[in-house]
């Protein structure tokens, strides 16, 4: 793994080198470097020693729960009222998945922020054809939990940002499941 891939957190005025890979697997307009320097988001990458691409990204986010999370969609009060390290997206490129490249990311931000002592809330893409989505795999091997499944997750924003969901377009009809990580 590490003599084939290289891991780094890169500077917001790099951003933009991780929005064609948002956009060829999480949607089109899903992300821009404008919002994620906005919302004071950081973003880690894998990158390929050899070819040097950049092969996955991860973006995450400290703050209060209220900042990354929309208050009707979360159940628990006490979550809404906390600092909270947010996990925004994660992605990797087809022909470097299932090596685990996704799981090292997840780690790779626990290993940062763990000691800050907060939960990592992850919304975990839920997709209609994928009985156990990679994502929720990674998310177990890396402890996290998932508390409950909210329906229509994303479908506010991307009718209002006419972002193109690679599941399903406009509006995103895709579910989350929101995955809680304890710092321990
Ligand atoms: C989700 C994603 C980031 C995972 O990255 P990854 O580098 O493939 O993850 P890993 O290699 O660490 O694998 C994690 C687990 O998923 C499994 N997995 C990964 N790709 C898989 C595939 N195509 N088919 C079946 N299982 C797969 C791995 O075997 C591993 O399972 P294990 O722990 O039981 O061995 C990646 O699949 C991806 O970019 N998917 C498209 C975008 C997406 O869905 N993002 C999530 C948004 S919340």
């Amino acid at each position: 793994m590490n003599n084939k891939y290289k891991i780094f957190e890169i500077s917001k005025d790099n951003f933009d080198k991780i929005i064609p890979l948002s956009d060829k697997y999480l949607g089109d307009l899903y992300l821009s470097k404008e919002e994620l320097v906005q919302n004071g988001m950081r973003v880690i990458v894998v990158s390929d020693i050899r070819s040097k691409k950049i092969v996955g990204f991860i973006s995450f986010g400290v703050g209060e729960a209220q900042k990354f999370l929309n208050e009707s969609k979360i159940k628990s009060k006490s979550l809404m009222n906390s600092d909270i390290v947010y996990i925004g997206s994660i992605a990797v490129e087809k022909a470097h998945q299932a090596k685990g490249v996704g799981t090292w990311m997840l780690e790779e931000v626990v290993r940062k922020t763990n000691k800050l002592g907060l939960d990592t809330i992850m919304p975990a893409w839920l997709k209609k054809n994928d009985d156990v989505p990679a994502i929720y795999k990674a998310a177990d091997r890396v402890f996290f939990k998932p508390l409950y499944q909210i329906n229509d997750y994303w479908k506010e924003r991307s009718i209002k940002e006419s972002w193109l969901c690679i599941d399903c377009g406009t509006p995103c009809c895709c579910s989350a499941v929101i995955y809680s990580r304890k710092s321990f």
